[in-house]
Parts: structure tokens; sequence; C-alpha cells
């Protein structure tokens, strides 16, 4: 039987930095720093929400993570722009490569998941948008948990609900925090590099794989699998 895969979707399959043209328009050359202050700022929001024990839908998150940035880059962004900039975070562009990729995986006989910190409702409302909603057995969020990733319960809680062995489920995540939570809970990993710029951590936990694009997964995993592993 071929393996259980769980795609993390912000930064994997779904471009964060997808409103950049929206956010030139409205703060100019800042825009690309903006950008990732505004993701590293929503990620950190979720770290504390789970080591406090008080969890919040992932889209808190994201509009405190966009009222801090402005605060902090000192740009005046009015409620209206705030709420177009979140409205349009709910529907995401997907990369390039996703729904080919994707479709091949589907049609070789892995069985897709969407594994992510956002709530299930706002995951199904990305994919639809993006095209890629009827690609996956289904959606699993951690909201669940009421934690976030990479609290060692989502995982084995996606493991529950797929009722995968770990040893037989991969996740797929271009967010190295993530593959180090799933690797610190047993499953194999490969991490999605989807920039150059950006090294993993080096921690003891390393992906079992790395790979550039989804087109290559199918059969970096299969090489991974003949090498005994
Ligand atoms: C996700 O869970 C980590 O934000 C990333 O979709």
């Amino acid at each position: 039987m071929k393996a259980t895969l769980a795609f993390d979707i912000y930064g994997t399959l779904i471009d964060t930095h997808g409103l950049l043209f929206m956010l030139h328009g409205m703060i100019g050359d800042r825009a690309q720093a903006f950008s990732q202050a505004w993701r590293d700022k929503q990620l950190e929001y979720s770290f504390r929400r789970g080591l406090m024990g008080r969890y919040a839908d992932f889209g808190v998150c994201t509009r405190q993570a966009l009222d801090f940035t402005s605060s902090a880059f000192a740009v005046e962004l009015g409620e209206g722009q705030k709420e177009q900039l979140l409205q349009s975070y709910r529907k995401l562009p997907a990369f390039a490569d996703v729904r080919e990729g994707l479709d091949a995986l589907r049609k070789q006989g892995f069985g897709l998941y969407a594994f992510s910190n956002g709530s299930a409702a706002a995951v199904a409302t990305l994919l639809e948008a993006a095209g890629i909603d009827g690609l996956f057995r289904d959606i699993i969020s951690v909201e669940d948990c009421t934690s976030f990733k990479p609290d060692p319960r989502v995982y084995g809680y996606f493991l529950q609900r797929t009722g995968s062995a770990a040893d037989d489920a991969w996740l797929i995540s271009s967010n190295p925090f993530d593959v180090i939570g799933a690797k610190s809970a047993g499953m194999h990993c490969a991490w999605l590099q989807r920039s150059a710029a950006v090294p993993f951590d080096p921690w003891e936990y390393q992906p079992d794989i790395t790979v550039h694009s989804l087109s290559d997964l199918a059969s970096a995993i299969a090489e991974y699998r003949t090498g005994g592993n």
C-alpha cells in the first residue's frame, strides 16, 4: 500500500507571499519585508499560544500579526485595507507545481491529506480557491487539538484520524519547524525547500528527503524506500 501523505498548507502548497502585489500598492518598496515579518509574527503567535495553552483560531494569529506588523513598520493601513488583505489571505494562490504534482501523486495511489494550523473551514476555502480541493481525502486541522504545530499532539492526532502508522506516514512541508516536529513525533518527513535562501535548522532532527518541487516527491520517496529505510 502506498504511504499516507500529510501536506502542510501555508507556505508549502499555498504561497503566503501571494499578496505582494497588493501590499506593494499599499506600502511600496517595503512590501516584501512586510510580508515576511507578517508571516513570521503569525507563526510566532501560534507557537506562543500553543505553549501557553491559549488556543485561538489561526486566523486570529494572522489578524493580530497584521496589526503588529503594521505598527512595527509604522505604516498607516486603514481598517478597510487590513480587511482587504485578510479577505485576500483567505484565497492565497497555490505554488505553480501544486496542482499537477498532487494529481500525479493521487493517481499513483498515495493517500493525500491537507494537514494545517488553519481551521478546516479556512483550509477548505483556500483549496477550493486554488482549484485543488478535490485531490485530498480529507482536511485535518489542528483546531481539533486546540493547539498548533509543532505540539506533538497534533501529529499524533493526524495519525489517529487517518488510521496511519507513523512509519507509513509522511509529512511534506516547506517549514523546517514542522518537519522537525513531525520527525520528532515519529513520522517520515520530506522538506520541500521552496527557497534556496532558507536553510534547514541545524537540529538533531533532519528531513528524510529534501525536494525542490512536488513533481520530485514520488521518486524521492521510492528511492528512500529502496535504500532500505
Ligand atoms: C500550516 O500548518 C505551518 O502554517 C503552516 O499550514
